[in-house]
């Protein structure tokens, strides 16, 4: 996936850049949360590859009169779709939705569960930058505890071979972390230390019920990243984050604009790149996946 969605990248750069290979397919973004880089970039790439790309508000559709998401999920199936992106705020809520339709169907984030081509799109700009995943040391910073993103990267970056670090107070991070294939750290001095990649967290406000930090002013003292805290780790670390950021809370605002570190807006355009490839592979017959 990750070649494919290499030579991809090149073909965005290029003016010749839209392409006919999903001409006749139909690609539904169905997103009951918000999202401004995942669902535009299914539309680009559904669009780049010829498909028919039609994007579900929720607030406008027949869910806001109270139909159920396998109702939903029935009535677009009806229709021949040949894939649904979903976005969902129920952990498990996109694979239930995937056992009711005949289509392909794409998790674009469901809960605090997965958020799976977020980790392709870090894994395509951390080897397109580093040459490889194997044998990096990948600390993975911020609130754990709510990050699809972080659990569907821990779960690629394994098994790719990649060394992985969680740093979060102990009140961001699941029960018995360990168990996931990682090294804990509750200090961004120790979990930084020599790194190749540092990987910021959103804090999910919108997740939280309670109160998992002080006060944000606090959480940026000890857990956001700036150039102090950066300096223990290797010289060439890079710097990520998912979006969207909360400047200031998470990661100082100007580390987060240096190109010299940050490769924050790379990740965006991967991420074009990794969504043309997953709609590529999966509207293939199976033959010419096989
Ligand atoms: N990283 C990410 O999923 O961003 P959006 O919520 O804007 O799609």
């Amino acid at each position: 996936m990750l070649d494919l969605s290499d030579s991809y990248v090149d073909k965005n750069r290029s003016a010749d850049r839209k392409m006919n290979s999903l001409r006749g397919k139909t690609v539904i973004n169905l997103f009951f949360e918000n999202s401004t880089r995942t669902r535009t970039s299914f539309e680009l790439a559904g669009k780049r590859l010829g498909a028919d790309v039609i994007n579900m508000t929720v607030s406008s559709s027949s869910v806001a009169k109270g139909e159920t998401l396998i109702d939903t999920a029935m009535t677009l199936n009806a229709m021949h779709v040949d894939v649904l992106v979903v976005r969902h705020a129920d952990s498990g809520a996109v694979q239930l939705l995937s056992e009711k339709v005949n289509s392909a169907v794409i998790n674009a984030g469901d809960g605090a569960h997965e958020h799976p081509t977020q980790a392709l799109l870090d894994a395509l700009t951390i080897r397109r930058r580093k040459g490889h995943l194997g044998g990096l040391t990948v600390a993975i910073c911020g609130d754990v505890l709510h990050s699809r993103v972080a659990r569907s990267n821990i779960h690629l970056l394994n098994v790719m071979g990649a060394n992985v670090r969680l740093v979060a107070p102990r009140t961001l991070l699941p029960a018995q972390a360990e168990r996931l294939g990682v090294e804990v750290f509750h200090t961004m001095r120790q979990g930084l230390k020599d790194c190749d990649i540092v990987m910021m967290l959103r804090v999910q406000n919108e997740r939280m019920t309670g109160n998992f930090i002080p006060s944000i002013r606090e959480y940026f003292h000890f857990f956001g990243l700036d150039y102090e805290k950066l300096s223990v780790a290797k010289p060439d670390a890079l710097i990520m984050h998912p979006g969207p950021m909360n400047r200031g809370v998470e990661i100082d605002s100007d580390l987060a604009d240096d190109v010299e570190r940050s490769v924050i807006r790379e990740q965006v355009e991967m991420g074009v790149a990794v969504r043309m490839a997953c709609l590529d592979l999966l509207t293939r017959s199976p033959r010419e996946n096989a």
